[in-house]
Protein backbone atom coordinates (compact mmCIF):
# COMPACT_ATOMS: atom_id res chain seq x y z
CA UNK A 1 0.00 0.00 0.00
CA UNK A 2 1.74 3.02 -1.13
CA UNK A 3 0.27 6.47 -0.33
CA UNK A 4 1.14 9.95 -1.18
CA UNK A 5 0.05 12.55 1.19
CA UNK A 6 -0.02 16.13 0.73
CA UNK A 7 0.03 17.96 4.28
CA UNK A 8 -0.98 21.66 4.82
CA UNK A 9 -0.30 22.82 8.07
CA UNK A 10 -1.24 26.16 7.72
CA UNK A 11 -1.90 28.51 10.97
CA UNK A 12 -1.67 29.18 14.49
CA UNK A 13 -2.64 25.17 16.05
CA UNK A 14 -2.90 23.67 12.30
CA UNK A 15 1.07 22.66 12.56
CA UNK A 16 0.61 21.75 16.30
CA UNK A 17 -2.24 18.68 15.63
CA UNK A 18 -1.31 18.03 12.22
CA UNK A 19 2.19 16.72 13.48
CA UNK A 20 0.52 14.15 15.99
CA UNK A 21 -1.99 13.21 13.18
CA UNK A 22 1.16 12.62 10.49
CA UNK A 23 2.27 10.84 13.66
CA UNK A 24 -0.32 8.47 13.91
CA UNK A 25 -0.41 7.62 10.00
CA UNK A 26 3.75 6.58 9.90
CA UNK A 27 3.02 4.50 12.71
CA UNK A 28 -0.10 2.85 10.61
CA UNK A 29 2.48 2.74 8.06
CA UNK A 30 5.46 1.58 10.03
CA UNK A 31 3.30 -1.32 11.93
CA UNK A 32 1.96 -2.54 8.89
CA UNK A 33 4.34 -2.16 6.34
CA UNK A 34 3.07 0.20 4.06
CA UNK A 35 4.62 2.91 2.09
CA UNK A 36 2.97 6.77 2.82
CA UNK A 37 5.13 9.14 1.56
CA UNK A 38 4.42 12.90 3.32
CA UNK A 39 5.19 16.30 1.51
CA UNK A 40 4.46 19.53 3.25
CA UNK A 41 3.47 22.69 1.96
CA UNK A 42 2.73 26.21 2.72
CA UNK A 43 -1.15 27.45 2.50
CA UNK A 44 -2.93 30.45 4.35
CA UNK A 45 -1.38 32.91 6.45
CA UNK A 46 1.81 31.13 6.06
CA UNK A 47 1.58 30.77 2.80
CA UNK A 48 0.76 34.65 2.60
CA UNK A 49 4.28 35.03 4.46
CA UNK A 50 6.16 32.61 2.08
CA UNK A 51 5.11 33.74 -1.52
CA UNK A 52 2.64 36.42 -1.15
CA UNK A 53 -0.50 34.64 -1.97
CA UNK A 54 -2.65 31.93 0.21
CA UNK A 55 -2.52 28.90 -2.29
CA UNK A 56 0.56 29.17 -4.28
CA UNK A 57 0.62 27.22 -7.40
CA UNK A 58 2.84 24.54 -5.97
CA UNK A 59 0.89 23.92 -3.25
CA UNK A 60 -2.13 23.53 -5.71
CA UNK A 61 -0.17 21.20 -8.10
CA UNK A 62 1.27 18.95 -5.21
CA UNK A 63 -2.09 18.82 -3.92
CA UNK A 64 -3.85 17.49 -7.45
CA UNK A 65 -1.00 15.15 -7.66
CA UNK A 66 -1.35 13.23 -4.88
CA UNK A 67 -3.45 10.26 -3.12
CA UNK A 68 -5.22 13.04 -0.07
CA UNK A 69 -4.54 15.93 1.21
CA UNK A 70 -4.57 16.52 4.59
CA UNK A 71 -4.54 19.98 6.08
CA UNK A 72 -4.54 21.44 9.09
CA UNK A 73 -6.34 24.90 9.92
CA UNK A 74 -5.68 28.51 8.24
CA UNK A 75 -6.77 31.84 9.39
CA UNK A 76 -4.58 34.15 11.68
CA UNK A 77 -5.47 37.67 13.29
CA UNK A 78 -2.23 39.11 11.56
CA UNK A 79 -3.92 38.75 8.01
CA UNK A 80 -8.05 39.83 9.61
CA UNK A 81 -7.20 43.64 7.43
CA UNK A 82 -7.13 41.45 4.10
CA UNK A 83 -9.83 40.99 1.59
CA UNK A 84 -11.47 38.92 -0.82
CA UNK A 85 -8.47 36.72 -2.26
CA UNK A 86 -6.17 37.73 0.06
CA UNK A 87 -7.62 36.58 3.13
CA UNK A 88 -6.03 33.00 3.85
CA UNK A 89 -9.60 31.43 4.37
CA UNK A 90 -9.79 32.58 0.05
CA UNK A 91 -6.66 29.87 -0.38
CA UNK A 92 -8.78 26.89 1.59
CA UNK A 93 -11.85 28.04 -0.36
CA UNK A 94 -9.99 27.80 -3.65
CA UNK A 95 -8.06 24.71 -2.53
CA UNK A 96 -11.55 23.10 -1.60
CA UNK A 97 -13.55 23.70 -5.26
CA UNK A 98 -9.70 23.02 -7.20
CA UNK A 99 -10.01 19.98 -5.43
CA UNK A 100 -13.89 19.42 -6.53
CA UNK A 101 -14.47 17.62 -3.24
CA UNK A 102 -18.84 18.47 -2.65
CA UNK A 103 -19.62 16.28 0.08
CA UNK A 104 -17.80 17.52 3.32
CA UNK A 105 -18.75 14.66 6.24
CA UNK A 106 -17.86 15.68 9.48
CA UNK A 107 -19.25 12.92 11.99
CA UNK A 108 -20.33 13.89 15.62
CA UNK A 109 -19.83 11.36 18.51
CA UNK A 110 -20.38 11.48 22.45
CA UNK A 111 -17.68 8.52 23.51
CA UNK A 112 -18.21 7.29 26.30
CA UNK A 113 -15.36 8.14 28.25
CA UNK A 114 -15.52 11.36 28.05
CA UNK A 115 -19.68 12.17 28.35
CA UNK A 116 -18.74 14.71 31.23
CA UNK A 117 -17.07 16.99 29.13
CA UNK A 118 -20.13 18.30 27.42
CA UNK A 119 -21.68 21.09 28.78
CA UNK A 120 -25.48 18.90 28.11
CA UNK A 121 -26.59 16.51 30.51
CA UNK A 122 -24.91 13.18 30.10
CA UNK A 123 -28.77 11.60 29.56
CA UNK A 124 -28.74 13.68 26.83
CA UNK A 125 -25.73 13.09 24.86
CA UNK A 126 -25.06 9.56 25.42
CA UNK A 127 -26.32 7.97 22.40
CA UNK A 128 -25.38 10.75 19.99
CA UNK A 129 -23.86 9.27 16.84
CA UNK A 130 -24.66 11.13 14.00
CA UNK A 131 -22.84 12.11 10.71
CA UNK A 132 -23.27 15.65 9.75
CA UNK A 133 -23.27 15.82 5.49
CA UNK A 134 -22.74 19.10 4.50
CA UNK A 135 -22.60 20.23 1.15
CA UNK A 136 -19.33 22.37 0.21
CA UNK A 137 -18.89 24.02 -3.02
CA UNK A 138 -22.11 25.96 -3.80
CA UNK A 139 -24.24 28.12 -1.88
CA UNK A 140 -23.56 31.63 -0.11
CA UNK A 141 -19.90 30.49 -0.11
CA UNK A 142 -19.83 30.38 -3.70
CA UNK A 143 -22.70 32.27 -5.54
CA UNK A 144 -22.11 34.89 -7.82
CA UNK A 145 -22.65 37.83 -8.10
CA UNK A 146 -21.10 38.96 -5.02
CA UNK A 147 -19.91 42.56 -4.24
CA UNK A 148 -19.38 45.48 -2.24
CA UNK A 149 -20.76 48.40 -3.47
CA UNK A 150 -21.70 52.07 -2.69
CA UNK A 151 -18.06 52.90 -1.50
CA UNK A 152 -18.16 50.22 1.10
CA UNK A 153 -21.59 50.86 2.25
CA UNK A 154 -23.67 48.21 0.75
CA UNK A 155 -22.37 44.57 -0.03
CA UNK A 156 -24.20 41.42 -0.86
CA UNK A 157 -23.57 37.70 -1.43
CA UNK A 158 -26.14 35.24 -3.72
CA UNK A 159 -27.53 31.77 -2.55
CA UNK A 160 -27.85 29.67 -5.75
CA UNK A 161 -28.40 25.95 -6.00
CA UNK A 162 -28.57 23.66 -8.96
CA UNK A 163 -30.36 20.56 -9.27
CA UNK A 164 -27.38 18.81 -10.22
CA UNK A 165 -24.83 19.88 -7.10
CA UNK A 166 -28.00 18.70 -4.34
CA UNK A 167 -28.41 15.54 -5.93
CA UNK A 168 -24.90 14.37 -5.83
CA UNK A 169 -24.50 15.69 -2.32
CA UNK A 170 -27.69 13.65 -1.53
CA UNK A 171 -26.27 10.74 -2.83
CA UNK A 172 -23.47 10.64 -0.89
CA UNK A 173 -25.67 11.14 2.40
CA UNK A 174 -28.36 8.22 1.76
CA UNK A 175 -25.46 5.81 0.88
CA UNK A 176 -23.74 6.72 3.91
CA UNK A 177 -26.82 6.34 5.71
CA UNK A 178 -27.81 3.04 4.22
CA UNK A 179 -24.29 1.73 5.91
CA UNK A 180 -25.59 3.99 9.31
CA UNK A 181 -29.09 3.44 11.11
CA UNK A 182 -30.80 4.83 7.51
CA UNK A 183 -32.24 8.19 8.10
CA UNK A 184 -31.70 11.03 6.72
CA UNK A 185 -32.70 14.53 8.18
CA UNK A 186 -32.51 17.25 5.61
CA UNK A 187 -31.85 20.55 6.50
CA UNK A 188 -33.38 23.57 5.01
CA UNK A 189 -35.58 26.84 5.34
CA UNK A 190 -37.91 26.21 2.98
CA UNK A 191 -40.54 28.04 4.69
CA UNK A 192 -38.27 31.30 3.62
CA UNK A 193 -35.85 30.25 0.44
CA UNK A 194 -36.21 29.65 -2.60
CA UNK A 195 -32.69 27.84 -2.66
CA UNK A 196 -34.40 25.48 0.34
CA UNK A 197 -37.78 24.86 -1.10
CA UNK A 198 -35.35 23.10 -4.00
CA UNK A 199 -33.41 21.47 -2.07
CA UNK A 200 -36.64 19.95 -0.37
CA UNK A 201 -37.74 18.48 -3.41
CA UNK A 202 -34.68 17.50 -4.99
CA UNK A 203 -33.63 15.68 -1.56
CA UNK A 204 -37.31 13.98 -1.60
CA UNK A 205 -37.32 12.87 -5.27
CA UNK A 206 -33.63 11.41 -4.51
CA UNK A 207 -34.74 9.59 -1.55
CA UNK A 208 -37.34 7.45 -3.80
CA UNK A 209 -34.16 5.64 -5.15
CA UNK A 210 -33.37 4.37 -1.61
CA UNK A 211 -36.21 2.74 0.18
CA UNK A 212 -34.53 1.46 2.77
CA UNK A 213 -33.79 4.68 3.99
CA UNK A 214 -36.17 7.11 5.81
CA UNK A 215 -35.92 11.00 5.12
CA UNK A 216 -37.70 13.31 6.99
CA UNK A 217 -36.89 17.38 6.76
CA UNK A 218 -36.17 19.98 9.65
CA UNK A 219 -36.17 23.86 9.39
CA UNK A 220 -32.67 24.64 10.53
CA UNK A 221 -33.71 26.92 13.40
CA UNK A 222 -35.50 24.37 14.97
CA UNK A 223 -33.05 22.00 14.02
CA UNK A 224 -30.56 23.90 15.95
CA UNK A 225 -32.79 23.73 19.13
CA UNK A 226 -33.45 19.88 18.54
CA UNK A 227 -29.56 19.33 18.20
CA UNK A 228 -28.69 19.96 21.66
CA UNK A 229 -32.05 18.95 23.19
CA UNK A 230 -32.35 15.55 21.55
CA UNK A 231 -28.61 14.50 19.21
CA UNK A 232 -29.73 10.98 19.57
CA UNK A 233 -32.39 11.04 17.68
CA UNK A 234 -30.70 11.70 14.23
CA UNK A 235 -28.25 9.84 11.93
CA UNK A 236 -27.13 11.18 8.75
CA UNK A 237 -28.11 15.20 8.80
CA UNK A 238 -27.76 16.44 5.08
CA UNK A 239 -27.48 20.59 4.75
CA UNK A 240 -26.29 23.16 2.33
CA UNK A 241 -22.80 24.88 2.93
CA UNK A 242 -23.29 27.87 5.63
CA UNK A 243 -26.31 25.85 7.18
CA UNK A 244 -23.56 22.68 7.76
CA UNK A 245 -20.79 25.21 8.68
CA UNK A 246 -23.02 26.38 11.57
CA UNK A 247 -24.88 23.64 12.89
CA UNK A 248 -21.08 21.30 12.89
CA UNK A 249 -19.47 23.86 15.38
CA UNK A 250 -22.53 23.65 17.51
CA UNK A 251 -22.48 19.91 17.04
CA UNK A 252 -18.68 19.98 18.85
CA UNK A 253 -21.28 20.80 21.88
CA UNK A 254 -22.27 17.03 22.10
CA UNK A 255 -18.73 15.69 22.63
CA UNK A 256 -17.24 18.49 24.82
CA UNK A 257 -14.49 20.10 22.38
CA UNK A 258 -14.53 21.49 18.95
CA UNK A 259 -10.98 19.84 18.95
CA UNK A 260 -12.82 16.44 18.39
CA UNK A 261 -14.32 16.83 15.35
CA UNK A 262 -12.79 15.50 11.84
CA UNK A 263 -14.01 16.06 8.50
CA UNK A 264 -13.37 14.56 5.13
CA UNK A 265 -14.64 16.26 1.61
CA UNK A 266 -15.15 13.82 -0.76
CA UNK A 267 -16.33 13.49 -4.45
CA UNK A 268 -13.95 15.19 -6.29
CA UNK A 269 -10.30 14.25 -7.86
CA UNK A 270 -8.43 14.29 -4.74
CA UNK A 271 -9.96 14.13 -1.15
CA UNK A 272 -9.33 16.61 1.43
CA UNK A 273 -8.99 16.19 4.85
CA UNK A 274 -9.18 18.83 7.69
CA UNK A 275 -10.52 19.04 11.25
CA UNK A 276 -13.82 21.38 11.76
CA UNK A 277 -11.95 23.55 14.12
CA UNK A 278 -9.91 26.49 12.78
CA UNK A 279 -6.50 28.00 13.78
CA UNK A 280 -7.69 28.80 17.54
CA UNK A 281 -4.93 31.91 17.67
CA UNK A 282 -6.37 32.27 21.58
CA UNK A 283 -4.25 29.07 21.86
CA UNK A 284 -1.71 28.39 19.43
CA UNK A 285 1.70 27.91 20.27
CA UNK A 286 1.43 27.14 23.90
CA UNK A 287 1.63 23.17 22.94
CA UNK A 288 -2.15 22.52 24.83
CA UNK A 289 -4.68 22.07 21.09
CA UNK A 290 -6.62 19.33 21.06
CA UNK A 291 -5.34 16.91 18.78
CA UNK A 292 -7.99 14.34 18.64
CA UNK A 293 -9.88 15.58 15.69
CA UNK A 294 -6.87 16.13 13.46
CA UNK A 295 -6.19 12.15 14.28
CA UNK A 296 -9.60 10.97 13.47
CA UNK A 297 -9.67 12.92 10.56
CA UNK A 298 -6.29 11.10 9.56
CA UNK A 299 -8.27 7.88 10.14
CA UNK A 300 -10.99 9.21 7.56
CA UNK A 301 -8.44 9.46 5.16
CA UNK A 302 -7.26 5.77 5.68
CA UNK A 303 -11.21 5.04 5.49
CA UNK A 304 -12.02 7.39 2.48
CA UNK A 305 -8.24 7.60 0.32
CA UNK A 306 -7.43 4.15 1.15
CA UNK A 307 -9.66 1.78 2.07
CA UNK A 308 -7.70 0.88 5.16
CA UNK A 309 -11.03 0.68 6.56
CA UNK A 310 -9.66 -1.85 9.94
CA UNK A 311 -6.47 0.84 10.41
CA UNK A 312 -8.94 3.75 10.63
CA UNK A 313 -10.75 1.72 13.20
CA UNK A 314 -7.85 0.91 15.28
CA UNK A 315 -7.38 4.83 15.24
CA UNK A 316 -10.74 5.53 16.70
CA UNK A 317 -10.28 3.05 18.96
CA UNK A 318 -6.98 4.09 20.33
CA UNK A 319 -8.43 7.60 20.75
CA UNK A 320 -11.33 6.43 22.34
CA UNK A 321 -8.85 4.64 24.97
CA UNK A 322 -6.67 7.46 25.04
CA UNK A 323 -9.70 9.49 26.25
CA UNK A 324 -10.72 6.56 28.64
CA UNK A 325 -7.41 6.55 30.01
CA UNK A 326 -7.59 10.09 31.13
CA UNK A 327 -5.27 11.98 28.39
CA UNK A 328 -7.00 14.80 27.23
CA UNK A 329 -6.20 18.58 26.70
CA UNK A 330 -7.24 21.41 28.78
CA UNK A 331 -10.60 21.69 26.67
CA UNK A 332 -11.24 18.39 27.81
CA UNK A 333 -10.96 17.80 31.58
CA UNK A 334 -14.73 18.11 32.25
CA UNK A 335 -16.94 17.54 35.39
CA UNK A 336 -14.53 14.85 36.65
CA UNK A 337 -11.56 17.72 36.50
CA UNK A 338 -9.29 15.39 34.65
CA UNK A 339 -5.42 16.75 35.34
CA UNK A 340 -4.58 18.23 31.35
CA UNK A 341 -1.83 16.74 29.55
CA UNK A 342 0.32 18.06 26.36
CA UNK A 343 -0.94 18.01 22.98
CA UNK A 344 2.25 16.11 21.95
CA UNK A 345 1.27 13.23 25.10
CA UNK A 346 -1.88 13.13 24.06
CA UNK A 347 -0.78 12.39 20.40
CA UNK A 348 2.25 9.72 21.79
CA UNK A 349 -0.75 7.98 23.65
CA UNK A 350 -2.36 7.56 21.04
CA UNK A 351 0.82 6.89 18.96
CA UNK A 352 1.48 3.93 21.42
CA UNK A 353 -2.17 2.43 21.83
CA UNK A 354 -2.06 2.21 17.91
CA UNK A 355 1.07 0.55 17.81
CA UNK A 356 -0.17 -1.80 20.46
CA UNK A 357 -3.81 -2.98 18.59
CA UNK A 358 -2.38 -2.96 15.06
CA UNK A 359 0.25 -5.73 16.59
CA UNK A 360 -2.03 -7.45 17.92
CA UNK A 361 -4.50 -7.36 15.09
CA UNK A 362 -1.51 -8.26 12.93
CA UNK A 363 -0.61 -11.27 15.12
CA UNK A 364 -4.28 -12.44 14.96
CA UNK A 365 -4.22 -12.75 11.58
CA UNK A 366 -1.15 -14.31 11.20
CA UNK A 367 -2.38 -18.02 13.19
P1 LIG B 1 -11.59 28.23 15.98
O1 LIG B 1 -12.21 26.96 15.56
O2 LIG B 1 -10.19 28.44 15.58
O3 LIG B 1 -11.68 28.37 17.59
C1 LIG B 1 -12.93 28.45 18.29
C2 LIG B 1 -12.70 28.10 19.77
O4 LIG B 1 -12.44 26.71 19.87
C3 LIG B 1 -11.48 28.81 20.36
O5 LIG B 1 -11.74 29.15 21.69
C4 LIG B 1 -10.40 27.76 20.28
O6 LIG B 1 -9.39 27.88 21.25
C5 LIG B 1 -11.19 26.47 20.44
N1 LIG B 1 -10.53 25.38 19.70
C6 LIG B 1 -10.54 25.19 18.37
N2 LIG B 1 -9.81 24.11 18.04
C7 LIG B 1 -9.33 23.62 19.19
C8 LIG B 1 -8.49 22.52 19.49
N3 LIG B 1 -8.01 21.68 18.55
N4 LIG B 1 -8.18 22.29 20.78
C9 LIG B 1 -8.67 23.08 21.76
N5 LIG B 1 -9.45 24.15 21.53
C10 LIG B 1 -9.78 24.41 20.25
O7 LIG B 1 -12.53 29.39 15.44
P2 LIG B 1 -12.29 30.99 15.44
O8 LIG B 1 -11.52 31.40 16.64
O9 LIG B 1 -13.60 31.56 15.18
O10 LIG B 1 -11.39 31.24 14.16
C11 LIG B 1 -9.98 31.40 14.18
C12 LIG B 1 -9.45 31.41 12.77
O11 LIG B 1 -9.58 30.10 12.20
C13 LIG B 1 -10.20 32.37 11.83
O12 LIG B 1 -9.24 33.00 11.02
C14 LIG B 1 -11.08 31.44 11.02
O13 LIG B 1 -11.39 31.94 9.75
C15 LIG B 1 -10.22 30.22 10.92
N6 LIG B 1 -10.93 28.94 10.68
C16 LIG B 1 -10.30 28.06 9.85
C17 LIG B 1 -10.84 26.81 9.62
C18 LIG B 1 -10.12 25.87 8.71
O14 LIG B 1 -9.00 26.13 8.33
N7 LIG B 1 -10.70 24.74 8.33
C19 LIG B 1 -12.01 26.44 10.29
C20 LIG B 1 -12.63 27.37 11.15
C21 LIG B 1 -12.07 28.61 11.34
C1 LIG C 1 -14.83 25.32 8.28
C2 LIG C 1 -14.37 26.78 8.30
C3 LIG C 1 -14.29 27.32 6.89
C4 LIG C 1 -15.70 27.30 6.30
C5 LIG C 1 -13.67 28.73 6.74
C6 LIG C 1 -12.34 28.84 7.41
C7 LIG C 1 -13.53 29.09 5.30
O1 LIG C 1 -15.19 27.53 9.13
O2 LIG C 1 -14.20 24.51 7.58
O3 LIG C 1 -15.79 24.98 8.96
O4 LIG C 1 -16.47 28.24 6.57
O5 LIG C 1 -16.02 26.37 5.57
MN1 LIG D 1 -16.56 26.33 10.33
Amino acid sequence: MKLRISVLPGDGIGPEVTRQAVAVLQTVSDVCGYDFRFLSHPIGGAAIEQDGTPLPEATLAACLDSDAVLLGAVGSPKFDHCVGDMRPEAGLLALRRALGGYANLRPVRAYKATLDCSPLHEDVVRDADLLIVRELLGGLYFGQPRAVEAGGLSAFNTMRYDVYEIERVAHIAFEEASRRRRLVTSVDKANVLETSQLWRRTVSQIARQYPDVRLDHAYVDSFAMQLMTTPSRYDVVLTENLFGDILSDEAAVICGSLGMLASASIGGRVALYEPVHGSAPDIAGRGVANPMGAIQTAAMLLRYSANLCEEADQIIASVERTLANGFVTPDMTGRRKRVPSTTEAVGESVVETVTDLLQRQMAFHAV
